[in-house]
């Protein structure tokens, strides 16, 4: 039987290479779906994978993951098309308005932190969040909300007794306690929203883990490493792309997709690493999280969960009785 594999935000950077790189590995033994916001860039994304493998099966979902109603759906025709998901990649993430902070640069200089500041941007990479029309903020529905809502539609089809799914978050090294306020999972009154979101992504994987893997659900969390695509070509000195390209080496990883969930370990991040010879490899490293904070995380995003719910309920009512209305009176 051939491995149902989702990827969202499928069509660019580091979601298109993982599909490239799943279907170089087992053209003939997965049923790929992209899942992708703006459908004509799936559509050229599905037709390279086409090129490259001819006998692939690849199929195409719109989703935006920063609306409810599209992760809604979504989930909907998922149920309807596959009876089961294997794999379920949450990858799809942005970073709006990247700045660097000079003075948190300079201050970073003569703190202790002086060297996570290099190795993983902490506390000197801002942007400008907004909100979207379901009142939320962007950065935080689009890498978080979005596929915690998706997880939960999905239960049906990711959980299945005697059988195992998995769920792969792309997070990164740039996910950060000290970004994260448990006071304000939106980041509503911050700088670093991409940070936050991250480290609240590892957070949740911890705590989806903790209450999905009696039903055969596991969840890890990745760090692609420093990939050039366009969420990075934004962060840096615009220096010529193909600078930048050959300088920094392509990190891969799609070794989770190899591995048995069950061996992973929950409170690890697989972080895609290259050698100074060029040799890649992945490499375990524990995480700054705990059980607790990841717990009222959880209990955070269901209620969250149930009120937009209710909120969507409210909507689609109103929309019928407007239906209803504009119809008229012996109009049926
Ligand atoms: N590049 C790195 O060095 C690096 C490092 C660590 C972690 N990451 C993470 O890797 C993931 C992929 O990023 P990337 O570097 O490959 O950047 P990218 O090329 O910009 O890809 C991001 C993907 O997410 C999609 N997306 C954005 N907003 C969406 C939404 N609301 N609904 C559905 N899809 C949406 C984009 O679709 P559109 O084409 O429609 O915009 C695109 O397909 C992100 O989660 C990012 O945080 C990247």
């Amino acid at each position: 039987m051939k491995k149902v594999v989702l990827v969202t935000g499928a069509n660019s950077g580091i979601g298109l290479a993982l599909c490239e790189r799943l279907l170089s590995q087992d053209t003939e033994g997965l049923q790929l779906c992209l899942a992708c916001r703006n459908i004509q860039r799936a559509q050229a994304a599905r037709s390279a994978l086409l090129t490259s493998h001819p006998a692939a099966q690849v199929a195409l979902l719109q989703m935006d993951t920063s609306s409810i109603s599209s992760v809604m759906k979504a989930a909907q025709e998922i149920k309807l098309r596959y009876n089961r998901l294997d794999y379920l990649y949450l990858n799809a993430g942005i970073m709006p308005n990247p700045q660097f902070d000079v003075k948190a640069f300079f201050k970073g200089l003569f703190s202790n932190k002086i060297i996570t500041m290099f190795a993983t941007g902490e506390g000197i990479l801002t942007q400008k969040d907004s909100i979207t029309s379901d009142g939320l903020h962007e950065v935080f529905a689009t890498n978080l909300f979005g596929h915690f809502l998706l997880i939960r539609e999905l239960e049906p089809v990711l959980c299945h007794a005697g059988l195992t799914s998995q769920l792969i978050w792309t997070s990164s090294s740039n996910a950060h306690r000290s970004a994260f306020n448990f006071e304000d999972i939106q980041h509503q009154r911050g700088t670093q929203p991409y940070s936050s979101s991250k480290y609240a992504s590892d957070l949740l994987s911890l705590a989806l883990n903790t209450h999905y893997n009696k039903q055969g659900l596991y969840s890890s969390v990745i760090c692609p490493g420093f990939v050039m695509t366009n969420l990075t070509y934004g962060i840096l000195p615009s220096f010529p792309a193909f600078l930048w390209t050959l300088l920094m080496p392509v990190f891969w990883l799609f070794w989770l997709f190899k591995q048995k969930p069950e061996s992973l370990d929950p409170q690890a991040k697989y972080h895609s690493l290259t050698s100074g010879l060029g040799h890649n490899y992945t490499q375990p490293r524990k995480m700054d999280i705990d059980v607790e904070t990841s717990e009222a995380l959880y209990e955070k995003l269901q209620q969250l969960e149930s009120e937009v719910r209710k909120k969507q309920k409210e909507k689609q009512k109103q929309e019928s009785m407007r239906v209803h209305s504009n119809a008229g009176p012996g109009s049926s």
